[in-house]
């Protein structure tokens, strides 16, 4: 379906031409299958280019699995990711320990391309695909005076050889403010080019907040709590000079230890040198509104 969110990049973001190719016949045959809808945003959506399938599924941050870019890929595998089931309670109507299958049912699946900024100064884009997480909040109900959303990751000692280490306060857990949880720029993803979503990314279902540092984009989500109250993230807790509860992509705001004036697209081949940092990622125009007279740099 048509992507109204995608805009267009500049010829530093080409992509090799292998994983060009690549990325045509996988589209070309995922459309035969009628997976995906190719219909007039596709030309759109092509603007961006997606990193290749390997940067994407091999180049990863999960710190469950470790804290190296590779272990990921090399420990996720052992997370069970069926049956799955996801708890929605706090302030919403039908409060309830959903089965990842009946929540598939009841949502729109569709392709969206986004830039994926992490924090840490590296950039990919990814074609996830998924559904706005607004369609799952209304499903549940959300009450009036609710204000923000947490999310929880699986904690899960046996699967994850990461959580015997404190190296953060498990489990891993996230939160956003409900206008930003319903803004339809804001995704469950649970696939990628058009297949699951690898364990290492998230599977079954991880949060996709394209604006924001990657860090936001909890992954194996297991619980979404509606409140009327700020909740606390993990990055923010083990360092919070450094992460702040907001950690929109902001070009302007220096992480302590580095600049965010520019970042390194992951695979850029000849165009590997850095790029400028965009404001809110790219996605100013659609999301700007949301901080209106707020002070970002205090706001971190
Ligand atoms: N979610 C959980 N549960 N654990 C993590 O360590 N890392 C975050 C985010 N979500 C993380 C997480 C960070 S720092 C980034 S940059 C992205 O996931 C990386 O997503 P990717 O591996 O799919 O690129």
């Amino acid at each position: 379906m048509a992507n109204r969110w995608t805009n267009t990049l500049t010829d530093r973001d080409v992509t090799p031409e292998a994983a060009f190719l690549n990325r045509r016949q996988l589209m070309a045959g995922a459309a035969g299958l009628g997976l995906i809808g190719m219909a007039s945003g596709a030309k759109a959506q092509d603007a961006l280019e997606p990193n290749p399938w390997e940067d994407i599924t091999q180049y990863n941050n999960y710190y469950e699995f470790g804290t190296g870019k590779e272990d990921p890929a090399r420990y996720a595998d052992a997370l069970t990711t069926q049956p799955w089931s996801v708890k929605i309670d706090g302030m919403v109507d039908k409060p309830a320990d959903y089965a990842l299958e009946d929540i598939l049912q009841a949502m729109t699946t569709e392709e969206r391309i986004y830039r994926f900024r992490c924090v840490e100064g590296w950039s990919m884009v990814i074609p996830w695909n998924g559904f706005e997480l607004a369609d799952l909040l209304n499903m549940a109900g959300v009450q009036s005076g609710a204000k923000y959303v947490a999310f929880e990751t699986a904690l899960r000692p046996d699967e994850m050889p990461g959580v015997r280490y404190p190296v953060l306060d498990w489990p891993y857990v996230e939160g956003l403010r409900l206008d930003e949880a319903m803004h339809p720029l804001t995704i469950m993803a649970t696939g990628i080019y058009g297949r699951d979503i690898p364990n290492q990314n998230g599977a079954p279902m991880r949060l996709v907040v394209p604006w924001k540092y990657g860090f936001k984009s909890i992954k194996s989500i297991v619980r979404i709590t509606l409140t009327d109250e700020e909740p606390p993230t993990s990055w923010n807790k083990a360092n919070p000079n450094e992460y702040g509860f907001y950690s929109n992509v902001n070009p302007e705001v220096s992480h302590p230890r580095w600049s965010q004036a520019t970042e390194r697209p992951i695979g850029g081949g000849v165009f590997a040198s850095r790029v400028p940092t965009q404001m809110f990622n790219g996605y100013e125009k659609e999301v700007a509104s949301l901080y209106e007279g707020m002070d970002l740099k205090a706001n971190f």
